[in-house]
């Protein structure tokens, strides 16, 4: 066994260095020694995209990608979706481990407090335009919860701190459901502390003029189960938005909204409303060949399909899967399903997704289930947005504890122009257009 170091040599000067590996990794900063001189500022890695760096040590979610594997703090998703509740899985993400009858008592009880929002912020969302898309709307809510507890700016506060994990937890399946309410010119139903996470969520979602709302037990069971599967999934875009927000010491109201706001992209969270789009666009399995030689033509890119880690089956894809055979029990088949099970026939055995390792994703069939469950796709990254709540807390706690860890601040290589002097009015050259003037400064 050799040693756990590399050398390197480097060809420009002729020196050799040996750089510390632990881990699988070399510490960047390690880098900078090697110079060219004594002015010179010393080697810099370049990862655009982070594709090969790590951020953080990190104990809240393992995956490998290549055998398909996720587990929260080192329970199988498979063995969570199965036997956890979502609020006992939000605890396990958050404090690391699952908690006791007790905790788990106190947990939820506390919960269940904070479900009802100050009436300021119902007015707040009572300024938006009808048809406002409901996770811009909960991005601006989290954000404005922001001003309403001002004692969450203080983040080194064990108590303050829980605090907000109840709050945050609690009440974004409020702000979702005023949010989707508003859009239908509904009165807003107020939290049914009696009823389950999930089954107060549907409560404020659907309740109309009954006395008391009763949740169809398959399809509160199968929305607890997709928060689950929800819950973390380690350094993504939008866990990434959360820790580079919070590392400003921002509050963790700030620090969720920026995490929802990445969350919102098509490329992430809002990958489960396009993939509705698609299959309404695709619209009968006839067309599905045509659609899938678009993809591989490079018109359009194949929506619920591949990820940036799981280069194999993704397993909440496979949770899900089975999942909606119990939902569309209950709601009649959605009539999508089979263009989406041609889709994935045809792209599993097709060259062009098989050498990419592209598979379905956790986004593939989640949609089909909302969309059966009476959710319009608006609503999509918003119930994503909810499950990934603990992840998002138990991420920024991790940020927030870890003494390596800094305000981010990524470097760049700076490829613009160098010192010129600063040009009269009528010595401008004119230009095109705003995007030509970036395209033109020299690389
Ligand atoms: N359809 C068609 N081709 C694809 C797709 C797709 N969905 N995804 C990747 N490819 C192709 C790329 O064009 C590229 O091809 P090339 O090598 O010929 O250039 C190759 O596969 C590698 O893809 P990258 O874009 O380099 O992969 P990356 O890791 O950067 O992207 C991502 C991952 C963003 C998820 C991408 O696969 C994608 O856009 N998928 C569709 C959107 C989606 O479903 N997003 C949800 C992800 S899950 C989540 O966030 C919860």
């Amino acid at each position: 066994m050799g040693k756990d170091t590399l050398t390197i040599t480097d060809n420009r000067t002729g020196k050799t260095y040996e750089l510390e590996i632990k881990d699988g990794t070399i510490r960047s900063l390690d880098l900078r020694q090697i110079k060219v001189s004594k002015e010179d500022f010393g080697l810099m890695g370049y990862d655009p995209a982070f594709t090969n760096t790590a951020s953080c040590r990190s104990q809240v979610t393992f995956i490998d990608g290549a055998k398909g594997i996720l587990m929260y703090r080192g329970y199988p998703i498979e063995q969570l979706a199965e036997q956890s509740s979502f609020l006992e899985t939000a605890y396990l993400l958050i404090y690391g481990e699952l908690p006791n009858g007790e905790q788990l008592d106190e947990w939820e009880g506390n919960l269940k407090h904070h479900t009802f929002i100050h009436e300021n912020i119902r007015k707040l969302l009572g300024g938006f335009r009808y048809d406002a898309h409901p996770m811009g709307m909960l991005v601006s809510m989290l954000g404005a919860l922001s001003t309403f507890y001002p004692k969450s700016k203080r983040i080194r506060d064990p108590e303050i701190r829980k605090e907000q994990f109840y709050r945050l937890i609690a009440k974004t399946p409020t702000l979702a459901a005023f949010s989707f309410r508003h859009t239908r010119g509904l009165p807003m139903i107020y939290p049914d502390n009696d009823l389950s996470y999930a089954g107060n969520f549907l409560n404020m979602l659907w309740k109309m003029s009954e006395a008391k709302y009763e949740p169809n037990p398959v399809l509160e069971k199968a929305l607890d189960v997709l928060f689950i599967l929800h819950g973390d999934h380690e350094q993504n875009c939008s866990a990434n938005a959360m820790r580079s927000v919070g590392s400003s010491e921002a509050d963790p109201y700030c620090a969720a909204a920026a995490a929802a706001a990445a969350l919102y992209g098509p490329l992430h969270g809002g990958a489960n409303e396009q993939v509705l789009r698609m299959l309404v666009e695709i619209g009968s399995i006839k067309n599905v060949p045509g659609y899938v030689k678009r993809v591989k033509e490079g018109e359009l890119l194949l929506m619920g399909f591949g990820h940036r880690v799981y280069k194999n089956y993704d397993p909440r894809a496979q949770i899900i899967k089975g999942i909606a055979d119990q939902v569309f029990e209950v709601t009649g088949r959605n009539p999508l399903l089979d263009i989406a099970l041609e889709l994935e026939r045809i792209a599993l055995q097709d060259d062009y997704f098989v050498k990419r390792k592209l598979y379905p994703n956790v986004d593939f069939y989640s949609g089909l289930i909302y969309q059966a469950m009476g959710f319009p796709v608006e609503m999509y990254p918003v119930l994503f947005a909810i499950g990934r709540m603990p992840g998002w807390i138990g991420q920024w706690v991790e940020m927030l504890d870890d003494k390596e860890q800094k305000i981010a601040r990524p470097r760049q290589i700076y490829t613009g122009y160098q010192k010129r002097d600063y040009l009269a009015l009528d010595k401008r050259v004119p230009v095109a257009d705003k995007a030509a003037v970036a395209t033109q400064a020299p690389t």
